[in-house]
């Protein structure tokens, strides 16, 4: 039986795993057999219903309330890490945030806890993670079309995705001698609660639907299948790059 894609006995760390695109994920991994420790800050009936379909599942997730963004979150997440004794193999960064709205709109305090979370929060949790690193890991970033192209009212949350893109690039070459492989994985359009914030969400998954060769959005399977790929060994030729799962979305001129 070919095994490359089994995550058997690996841990792994999923941000923003209790909701949407990061819940998929954590189910997807543990269904690979993976130890997954998910993180989430606010919604626990979420959480709680997540913990309670890996079990009816018998599936090993973890649930950690921390707010990556705060130094309390930070060494909350970390303690909880450190008391497994073995080492980390898989951190997948999927927790966002972000306002949409004209420039003229937009404010400093914005843009400071959008890239507070979106980037630094990556950066940091990398940084304190290097110790507990597995020799063959995998570390992925949770990217979006706004990082190469111009979205509508998407100014804070694209500029932060660039700026993730090419931190995971850097730390690609940097880490890559220590057997830790790092990529971005981008999804097209899929409807998760991030998108209810959305004055005119109707309107544009309608047009993402439109843009799709196959008229409809992405699905959570499609994103979870290909962040189990990266996580595993069928894709240890990939690094530093950003794998587009949007059903072939961003092909048309
Ligand atoms: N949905 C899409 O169409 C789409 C397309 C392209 C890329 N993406 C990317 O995919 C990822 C997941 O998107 P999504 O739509 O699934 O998002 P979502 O439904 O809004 O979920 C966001 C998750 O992040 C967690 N989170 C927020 N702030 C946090 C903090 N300070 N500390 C720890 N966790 C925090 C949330 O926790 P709570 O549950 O406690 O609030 C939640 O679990 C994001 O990186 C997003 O940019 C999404």
């Amino acid at each position: 039986m070919n095994t490359v894609f089994s995550l058997q006995g690996k841990r792994a760390l999923v941000t923003g795993g209790t909701r949407g695109i990061g819940r998929a994920i954590s189910l997807q991994l543990a269904r690979a057999g993976a130890i997954v420790l998910a993180n989430y800050v606010r919604d626990s009936e979420s959480a709680e219903s997540l913990k309670q379909e890996a079990a009816a599942e018998n599936l090993s997730i973890e649930i950690i309330r921390a707010d990556i963004t705060s130094e309390k979150g930070l060494e909350r997440l970390m303690t909880t890490v450190d008391a497994a004794e073995a080492p980390l193999g898989i951190f997948v960064h999927c927790a966002a945030t972000g306002v949409h709205r004209p420039v003229e709109e937009l404010t400093l305090r914005q843009y400071d806890w959008t890239f507070a979370l979106n980037v630094r929060a990556f950066f940091e949790l990398v940084h304190r993670l290097l110790p507990k690193f597995a020799a063959n890991s995998s570390i992925v970033a949770l990217s979006s079309e706004g990082a190469v192209r111009a979205v509508p009212h998407y100014t804070l949350v694209g500029a932060s995705k660039g700026a993730l893109e090419s931190m995971v690039r850097h730390l690609a070459v940097e880490l890559a001698p220590r057997g830790i492989r790092v990529n971005a994985l981008s999804p097209g359009s899929i409807i998760t609660d991030a998108w209810k914030a959305l004055p005119d969400s109707e309107r544009r998954l309608a047009e993402a639907t439109s843009q799709s060769p196959f008229g409809r959005l992405t699905s959570l399977a499609e994103v979870a299948n290909a962040a189990q790929f990266l996580c595993s060994d069928a894709s240890t030729g990939i690094v530093g790059h950003t794998l587009v799962v949007d059903g072939g979305s961003r092909i048309r001129a």
